[in-house]
């Protein structure tokens, strides 16, 4: 009965639009099943198994995912630590003289595949992996520390959920960082967060312990502050810019009605019909239709190239023509898509001539953005970022029609 239904609402729609086009209008009515849907930052994906959604990928030819290389940047995390350690001096890092360097690590969100990766990357780089991104699965480790050898112990970990259920949550790093400071003293060597949002938190500790290493991960503009300041020892940046542009031009493309590689290629690898590109490296995965930008470490000997309001040169004014997208953000509080990517899409859509509608959720329940994800008519594009990675499918039920 259902697909009946679909069925005349589909014929309807066609009509519709060859009615449309025939009294010479120019924009034939496109049924919301088939236009675009970009998906970015929070991967369609089994907040378990971190296995991605290929149904949900494979909703209709015009579905994309935009985001980083969430594996490759838990590497780069990893590798900054391990760089830091193998420069320092074992007696000033080793706070206690134990022998053992100890740290606590702030997950973030124990169902996203970013934070997951990066705990993975952090722990195997520093031999904790015990084969588990879950809180407090750890085993000892060692590293190089300033050419000696030393044991590597994770204290603690948490996934850091805010009273109200939210994730990735700065306040509840604070908390955790006091009670670590008190409870574990100068065993503490470093502090490793999975985001900048946490590192920050950490550091607002009344009693966070003078001069331990801490390292975030996103570039946000008050962490590369930070850095510069020398309170932040290191991040790495997901290149923010890069991925918002993508997320806008994978929609402008598939508007424009560009098909197969150039979807992914046009003004991200190679110049588009404006003569745009993004000048940062960015990959496509074709298994899981992901266009995915690269990370670097960040520190006080690069920080400068890092700091606020530089932008890609290679996005210049288009006159392509104007396309409305409505676009989620899972969490209005979060501090990576507050500070870093809305302005990154501010800036970047009116460049592509995208008229976009952000609408904000709360962090905890999908129907705070879902109950604003209406009135889908009336947009050309889509472009999601979900409370929960498995929630797609919520999403796409609204544009069945
Ligand atoms: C960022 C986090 C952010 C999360 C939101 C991650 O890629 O690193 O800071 O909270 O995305 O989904």
């Amino acid at each position: 009965m259902r697909k009946f239904v679909v069925a005349i609402l589909l014929v309807a729609v066609f009509c519709t639009s060859v009615f449309a086009q025939g009294a010479g209008e120019k924009n034939a009515v496109v049924p919301n099943n088939q236009k675009p849907v970009v998906f970015f930052n929070r991967q369609p994906s089994d907040p378990v198994t971190g296995v991605i959604d290929m149904d949900v990928m494979n909703w209709n030819d015009k579905t994309y995912y935009v985001g980083f290389d969430a594996a490759g940047g838990g590497a780069v995390q990893g590798q900054l630590i391990v760089d830091f350690l193998a420069n320092a001096d074992p007696a000033v890092v080793d706070r206690n003289g134990d022998g053992v360097i100890g740290y606590v690590l702030c997950i973030g969100d124990v169902g996203h595949n970013d934070s997951k990766a990066r705990t993975q990357g952090i722990r195997e780089a520093l031999g904790t992996w015990a084969g588990s991104t879950d809180p407090g699965v750890a085993q000892e480790g060692s590293a190089n520390v300033g050419g000696t050898t030393m044991p590597v112990v994770e204290l603690d970990s948490r996934a850091m959920t805010g009273t109200d259920g939210t994730t990735w949550n700065a306040n509840a790093a604070t908390d955790a960082m006091m009670n670590w400071a008190t409870r574990l003293g100068d065993q503490i060597d470093m502090v490793i967060s999975n985001n900048d949002g946490m590192a920050m938190g950490c550091l607002q500790a009344s009693n966070y312990p003078e001069g331990v290493p801490v390292f975030g991960y996103d570039a946000n503009a008050d962490a590369i502050e930070a850095i510069g300041a020398g309170r932040l020892t290191g991040t790495v940046s997901q290149n923010v810019d890069a991925q918002a542009t993508a997320t806008l031009q994978v929609i402008r493309n598939l508007l424009d009605g560009l098909t197969g590689d150039a979807v992914v290629t046009a003004g991200i690898t190679e110049p588009d019909q404006y003569g745009n590109k993004i000048s940062a490296a960015v990959d496509y995965v074709a298994e899981t239709k992901a266009v995915l930008a690269q990370n670097t470490g960040v520190n006080a000997s690069n920080w400068t190239e890092y700091q606020a309001g530089s932008r890609d040169a290679g996005i210049k004014q288009t006159d392509a023509p104007t396309k409305r997208v409505l676009l989620t953000i899972y969490n209005s509080g979060d501090n990576f898509l507050s500070s870093s990517y809305i302005p990154a899409l501010n800036y970047y859509a009116p460049l592509l001539n995208i008229d976009l509608t952000i609408v904000q959720g709360d962090g905890q329940n999908e129907s705070s953005c879902l109950d604003r994800f209406t009135n889908v008519g009336s947009y050309d594009a889509f472009a999601i970022n979900m409370v929960k990675t498995n929630s797609g499918w919520d999403y796409l039920d609204k544009l069945q029609y």
